[in-house]
C-alpha cells in the first residue's frame, strides 16, 4: 500500500543518482548542477562517498552506496535522452508529470521562455518546494500542480493552474510509469492526449519487462529486511512494465506517434559511457511521441 502522506523516497534516490553523475558520467553531455543542492545533508553523505569512490566498511551502508552508484549510471543516459527531446521541439509549455526533484526548470537555459507545470502527489510536491527554497528558476515560470494520477482530475487542475490545452505542450513523464498500474498509465495517457494540441510531444520513460530487473528489486528488499532498514523502494513497488510495442500502441490510441524509441543501454553507448549496469540499462526505455 502506498503511504500517500509521505514524500516519495524514490525521488530522492534518483536525485542522488544525478548528483553522483554530475561532472563524472557522460561529461560534456550530462550535467545537473541542481541535484546536490536539492538533497538534505544526510542524503549527501552517500553521494559524496560514491563520487570519491570510497565504499563504506559496513555492509548496510554498502547497500545504500551500491544503490546510489547504480542509479547514477541510469540517470545520465535517461536525462540526456529526455533533455534532447525537450530541446529539439521547443513548445511554450512543458508539463513534468511526477516531477519529484526534477531540476530542469532550474537548470535548462532553453526553458527561458517556457512556462513549466510540475505535477506530483501533494506530499512529494511539498517536499520538493521545501528543498528548492528560494532558488530562482531559469524557466519563465514554474507552477506546482498537486495531482495523484488515478485519483485526481489532471485536466481540471492543470487548467486551473493556467495550462492551455489549445497550444502545444511538451510532456515529460520520467521514472513514474513503473509505479502506476497499467490502468492508471492508460487513463493518464488518454488524459494527456485530450490535453494535447497538434505539435505536442510526449517523452516517456518506462520499464520493459525484464526478469533480472524484477529479481534485482526483490534482492534489494530482502537485503533491506535483513539489514532492518526500510528499502527506498518498499513504499513504491513496481506495478507495470511495457514492451516498446505495447507502449507505442497505447500512445497511438491516444493520438501520439512514436518517432524515436531507445533503451538506456543504447543511449549510454552513444555517450561512450563505460557501463556496469547493462541489465537495468537495457530494460529502461525512453520513447518520444508526437501529436500531429
Ligand atoms: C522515481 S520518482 C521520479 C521523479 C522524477 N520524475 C525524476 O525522474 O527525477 C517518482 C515520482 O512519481 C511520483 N508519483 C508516483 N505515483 C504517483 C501518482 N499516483 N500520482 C502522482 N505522482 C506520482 C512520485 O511522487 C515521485 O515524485
Amino acid at each position: 500500500v502506498v503511504v500517500e502522506r509521505d514524500a516519495s523516497r524514490t525521488a530522492v534516490v534518483v536525485g542522488q543518482g544525478r548528483a553522483v553523475a554530475h561532472e563524472r558520467l557522460a561529461v560534456g553531455r550530462f550535467s545537473d548542477p541542481t541535484a546536490m543542492g536539492m538533497l538534505r545533508d544526510d542524503e549527501r553523505v552517500v553521494v559524496e562517498r560514491v563520487r570519491a569512490a570510497a565504499p563504506p566498511a559496513g555492509w548496510r551502508d554498502r547497500m545504500d552506496f551500491e544503490l546510489v552508484r547504480a542509479c547514477g549510471e541510469v540517470m545520465a543516459p535517461r536525462t540526456v535522452a529526455i533533455d534532447d527531446a525537450v530541446r529539439d521541439r521547443p513548445n511554450a509549455q512543458v508539463v513534468i508529470l511526477g516531477a519529484g526533484l526534477d531540476g530542469r526548470a532550474w537548470r535548462m537555459a532553453e526553458l527561458a521562455d517556457v512556462v513549466v507545470y510540475e505535477v506530483d502527489r501533494p506530499a512529494s510536491q511539498q517536499d520538493k518546494r521545501d528543498r528548492v527554497g528560494d532558488l530562482r528558476p531559469v524557466a519563465k515560470s514554474v507552477h506546482f500542480v498537486p495531482v495523484n494520477f488515478g485519483k485526481d482530475d489532471l485536466a481540471s487542475t492543470l487548467a486551473a493552474a493556467g495550462h492551455d490545452a489549445h497550444s502545444p505542450t511538451t510532456w515529460i513523464w520520467e521514472g513514474v510509469v513503473p509505479y502506476l498500474t497499467r490502468r492508471q498509465v492508460a487513463t493518464t495517457v488518454r488524459m494527456i492526449g485530450d490535453l494535447s494540441a497538434p505539435g505536442s510531444r510526449l517523452v516517456v520513460n518506462y520499464q520493459a519487462p525484464a526478469f533480472t530487473a524484477a529479481a534485482g528489486r526483490l534482492a534489494m528488499r530482502a537485503f533491506a529486511t535483513i539489514a532492518r532498514r526500510v528499502s527506498p523502494l518498499s513504499g513504491e513497488p513496481n506495478r507495470s512494465s511495457w514492451t516498446p510495442r505495447a507502449m507505442a500502441q497505447m500512445l497511438d490510441r491516444a493520438g501520439f506517434s512514436v518517432i524515436r524509441g531507445r533503451d538506456l543501454f543504447t543511449i549510454a553507448g552513444e555517450l561512450s559511457m563505460d557501463v556496469h549496469q547493462s541489465r537495468s540499462l537495457r530494460s529502461g526505455c525512453v520513447a518520444v511521441a508526437e501529436r500531429l
